[in-house]
């Protein structure tokens, strides 16, 4: 097999943990790079020991057409070699298919023995085309529970539990010798496709196994909990690993961004982190987000966001809010400004995430609740997880910390023997890069000591 060296060196760096007999090279460590996060990029010196970057999304239907039709609508959001150009020498590019609400080119694609083909020949022409060193599939979630439950309920999703593996090695087979990650899900009930009997088919098909080790409350839950704890991250890798997955194949994931949940009027939730209910967070009929919860990241203009303008006039369009000069003061019928910066009454407009620089607001001040729950927060050190009850929003924050990801990095990384980690997402943590940072530190940490045991 003739293959190039860039390739050939990602198979390496990919597949060399696989081998049970050989000793791990590198420990992985991966950032996701998300369109929505490229307003402030990392430093160079920042990105220096990243192993592989993700760049994402690719809709999942593009792939899904017949044979040779399938690559045409997809483009990078940035040109793949300026990517390249942001990390070390080396450093594997690849591009994630999917993503959170992007579930039906999988379903499409997966159905029968010829929609695989076609779709796993679109993905690698498509890798062709652009030069990735790898594929993700980021299928949230194959069998059911995605954001469209309420409308294709699981019930008609169970054949996915069968196809699933099946896509995955038509994947592997029409891209290699390039790599082949998947994103998988930290909840329990999310692991519909993840079963005893089809386990070693998905992991075999794979070279990564990235464990969405966050999230882990969501707003399908009635109470509070942390989304990223120490405690539950292990859960979520024990599970897989209990699946037979390799450890040397799983990635744990850390999230650059904080959640958020309203919680339940006039209950006092100061007591702890865990078990306070919360407000409905998600439409009980169709599955749409209430708007009561919420993430936000570590981002600059969200950790340290700048004072609104001070020579704000009345909108005269209704567009209001950061970015802006506007603000909907003034307007009789509409004097809210919303998180999206349009003016209005609403609860869209008034409640959650309402800019209180640019108008009146009657829900809960997020950003500013934000930036306290920075320095107000506790650790919770029995289930390695931070918090804040904010009480005059009647807020619940959860979010991670530097010292929680190093000891991530001991109690799981380390202690499971995993190959590596991944960080959802590289653009949100352009605060300090304090998050990257530490992750990067954990991680040459960790390769030094491998490689000093040989
Ligand atoms: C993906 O493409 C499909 C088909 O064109 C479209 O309906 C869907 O909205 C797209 N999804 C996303 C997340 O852009
Ligand atoms: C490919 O797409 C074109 C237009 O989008 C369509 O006319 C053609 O039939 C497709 N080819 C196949 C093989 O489906
Ligand atoms: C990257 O490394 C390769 C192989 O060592 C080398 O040939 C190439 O010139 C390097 N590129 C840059 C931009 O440093
Ligand atoms: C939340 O409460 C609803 C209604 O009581 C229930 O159907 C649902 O299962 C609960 N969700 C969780 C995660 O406990």
């Amino acid at each position: 097999m003739k293959i190039s060296s860039s390739v050939l060196a990602g198979a390496v760096a990919l597949g060399a943990a696989a081998d049970a007999k050989c000793a791990q090279q590198q420990m992985r460590n991966i950032v996701y790079f998300d369109q929505y996060h490229t307003a402030i990029l990392p430093p160079r010196e920042v990105t220096t020991g990243i192993t592989h970057v993700v760049m994402a999304f690719a809709n999942s239907s593009l792939f899904a057409a017949p044979a040779g039709n399938g690559s045409k609508g997809y483009e990078p959001f940035m040109d793949v070699s300026k990517v390249r150009a942001m990390f070390d020498n080396g450093t594997q590019v690849g591009v994630a298919i999917g993503g959170w609400g992007d579930t039906a080119g999988f379903s499409e694609g997966a159905k029968t023995e010829t929609s695989r083909k076609n779709y796993a020949k679109n993905v690698a022409t498509m890798a062709t085309k652009f030069g990735f060193d790898f594929i993700d599939c980021d299928w949230e979630y194959p069998g059911g529970n995605g954001a469209d439950y309420k409308q294709i309920p699981n019930s008609q999703k169970v054949d996915e539990i069968t196809t699933f593996p099946l896509l995955l090695q038509e994947i592997k087979t029409a891209i290699q010798p390039r790599g082949l990650s998947i994103a998988v899900p930290a909840k329990a009930g999310d692991m519909i496709a993840y079963t005893a009997e089809h386990a070693s088919a998905i992991f075999g098909a794979v070279d990564m196994v990235n464990v969405m080790s966050y999230d882990i409350i969501n707003r399908r839950d009635n109470a509070t909990a942390h989304h990223t704890d120490v405690v539950g991250s292990l859960r979520a890798v024990d599970a897989y690993l209990a699946l037979g997955c390799p450890a040397a194949k799983v990635n744990l994931g850390l999230a650059f961004y904080a959640k958020y949940f309203q919680t339940a009027k006039g209950v006092d939730c100061s007591g702890g982190p865990v078990g306070c209910p919360i407000l409905p967070a998600e439409n009980a009929t169709d599955g749409s987000d209430l708007g009561t919860s919420g993430a936000i990241t570590f981002e600059l203009a969200n950790v340290s966001p700048p004072p609104p303008p001070s020579n704000l006039t009345t909108s005269k369009d209704s567009s209001c809010g950061k970015g802006t000069f506007n603000t909907c003061s003034g307007l009789a019928d509409a004097g809210c400004c919303s998180q999206y910066g349009f003016c209005g009454a609403t609860p869209a407009h008034c409640g959650a995430g309402c800019q209180a620089g640019f108008g009146t607001c009657t829900g809960p001040q997020i950003g500013a609740s934000f930036v306290s729950a920075l320095k107000e927060s506790k650790t919770d050190e029995v289930l390695g997880g931070q918090w804040w009850w904010d009480a005059s929003n009647e807020l619940f924050w959860t979010l991670d910390t530097v010292p929680l990801i190093q000891r991530k990095f001991k109690d799981i990384v380390a202690a499971r023997g995993l190959g590596g980690v991944f960080a959802w997402s590289l653009g949100e943590d352009s605060y300090d890069w304090s998050h990257l940072k530490v992750m990067t530190a954990g991680v040459k940490g960790l390769s030094k000591k491998t490689s000093s045991k040989k």
